[in-house]
C-alpha cells in the first residue's frame, strides 16, 4: 500500500481484510496506518544493518527433510515451559511503547495474547504500567473462560538499584512468572522523540536514562550510559533478589552463556535485540547451537530476530530453540487492526508453523530435530 509521506495515517482497520494472509502482509499495509518517523523507528536496524538482514537471510540457507507418511494422529504444537502451558512455541517480545502503534498499545496486545493462550514478555519501557497489563489479561482471560497467559517482565537495569529492585517487586506483586534481563542494549545511541501521549508508564517518578540518552554521533564510553551498564555482579545481585526464574536476553556467545547459567540463570534468549545494537553480529540462529553445546541443555533456549512464518519458527525448534520470541510484527499488526490484528498475526503463525510441522512428519513439538534440516550454510 503505497502512502504519501504527508498524508495522516489511517485508523486502525476494526475488520481483518481477507487479502491479509500473513505477517507480510500486515507488514506491507503497516506504513499506512503510521506516522514516517514511527514507522522507520519500528523498522530500523543500527548502522548500515548488516545484522538486521543476517535475521532474514540466513532462512533460505537451511532447507527441509521431511518424513512421508508420518503418524499424525494426536498432533499439537503445545509446550511447556517453567511448568507452564503454552499453546505454541511461540511469544511476544518485549518492546517499548506498543502505543506507538496503537492507542489501546499493550492492552490491545495483551488480550490477544490471553485470546489465542500465547506468553508475553512486557518491557520496562512498555506505554501502559506493568500492573494494568496483568490485570487487562486476567480479566480477559477470565471473560473468555480460560486461564490468563503466562506474563513474563522484562528488566532494564535502572541507574539506582532501588529503582530496579522496585519494578521487580512490582512485577512479582503484579504475578509476572519469570524476569528477562535484557543485557544487550545499554549502551545504545536511542533517537526518536516520543509523541505526545506515549510515556515510560512504568518509570513515572524514576530518573529515565534510557529517555535522556545519547543521539547517534555521541560519544558513550565515558559517560553515564556506559558506567551503568548491567555487569555480571548485577546478575548475581538479581538472583538474590528474586526466586521467579532469571532468563538474560541478549546471549549470543557459548562462553557468556554458560557463565550465565552457572550463576542462576534459568533460561537464555538468544538475540541481537531485532540488529538493533551492535551492527555486525550473527544471526541468532548462526549461534544457537553454540550456546546449546556450551550450556549442555541445562536451561531452555529462546530466540528472536526475523521470525516472521511458521517454517522460520520450525527452523528455530530444530536447531535447539524451546520458544521463538516475535517482534516487530507486534507493532505491524497492532497499527494494522489493534487487537484483532495481533490476535489473527498469532493466529496465522500458529496456523503456518502446524502445517509445516505436518508435513515434516512431526505431530509434536519434541519429533522437530536436527535431522528435520538441510543445512546450506
Ligand atoms: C525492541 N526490542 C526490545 N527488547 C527488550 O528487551 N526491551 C525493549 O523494550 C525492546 N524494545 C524494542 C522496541 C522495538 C520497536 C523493537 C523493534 C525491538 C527487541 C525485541 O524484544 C526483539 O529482540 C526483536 O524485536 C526481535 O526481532 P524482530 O522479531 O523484530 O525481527
Amino acid at each position: 500500500m503505497v502512502r504519501n509521506v504527508t498524508d495522516t495515517p489511517l485508523p486502525p482497520l476494526t475488520q481483518i481484510p481477507a487479502d491479509l494472509r500473513s505477517l507480510a502482509d500486515y507488514e506491507r499495509r503497516a506504513p499506512a496506518h503510521l506516522a514516517p518517523e514511527v514507522w522507520q523507528h519500528i523498522q530500523e536496524g543500527s548502522g548500515t544493518e548488516q545484522t538486521l538482514r543476517a535475521n532474514r537471510e540466513v532462512f533460505p540457507r537451511l532447507a527441509f527433510r521431511p518424513r512421508a507418511m508420518a503418524d499424525l494422529r494426536g498432533g499439537h504444537s503445545a509446550i511447556a515451559l517453567f511448568g507452564r502451558r503454552h499453546a505454541a512455541p511461540l511469544m511476544l517480545a518485549p518492546l517499548a511503547y506498543q502505543r506507538l502503534a496503537h492507542p489501546d498499545g499493550e492492552l490491545a496486545a495483551v488480550r490477544a495474547a490471553a485470546a489465542l493462550d500465547t506468553g508475553m514478555i512486557v518491557s520496562t519501557l512498555s506505554s501502559v504500567r506493568l500492573e494494568e497489563i496483568a490485570a487487562a489479561a486476567h480479566a480477559f482471560a477470565r471473560e473468555l473462560g480460560k486461564q490468563a497467559p503466562p506474563l513474563w517482565f522484562q528488566l532494564y537495569l535502572q541507574p539506582e538499584r532501588e529503582h530496579s529492585l522496585a519494578l521487580l517487586h512490582r512485577a512479582e506483586a503484579a504475578g509476572y512468572e519469570a524476569i528477562v534481563l535484557t543485557i544487550d542494549a545499554a549502551i545504545k545511541p536511542s533517537g526518536m522523540a516520543l509523541p505526545p501521549g506515549v510515556v515510560a508508564a512504568n518509570l513515572a517518578g524514576m530518573p529515565q536514562a534510557r529517555q535522556t540518552a545519547t543521539p547517534g554521533g555521541h560519544i558513550l564510553l565515558g559517560t553515564p550510559l556506559a558506567d551503568r551498564a548491567p555487569r555480571w555482579e548485577d546478575l548475581a545481585w538479581l538472583r538474590e533478589e528474586t526466586r521467579l526464574p532469571i532468563l538474560i536476553k541478549g546471549m549470543v556467545l557459548g562462553e557468556d552463556a554458560a557463565r550465565a547459567v552457572d550463576m542462576g540463570a534459568d533460561g537464555l534468549i538468544v538475540s541481537n535485540h531485532g540488529g538493533r545494537v551492535l551492527d555486525g553480529l550473527p544471526s541468532a540462529l548462526d549461534v544457537i547451537e553454540e550456546l546449546a553445546e556450551t550450556t549442555e541443555g541445562r536451561v531452555p533456549l529462546l530466540i528472536d530476530g526475523g521470525f516472521r512464518s511458521g517454517t522460520d519458527i520450525v527452523k528455530a525448534l530444530a536447531l535447539g530453540a524451546s520458544s521463538v520470541l516475535i517482534g516487530r510484527p507486534q507493532m505491524h499488526a497492532l497499527a494494522v487492526a489493534g487487537m484483532p490484528g495481533m490476535a489473527h498475526a498469532l493466529h496465522l503463525l500458529r496456523a503456518e508453523l502446524e502445517a509445516a510441522m505436518a508435513q515434516l512428519g512431526c505431530a509434536t513439538v519434541a519429533e522437530i530435530a536436527r535431522e528435520k534440516l538441510i543445512d546450506r550454510r
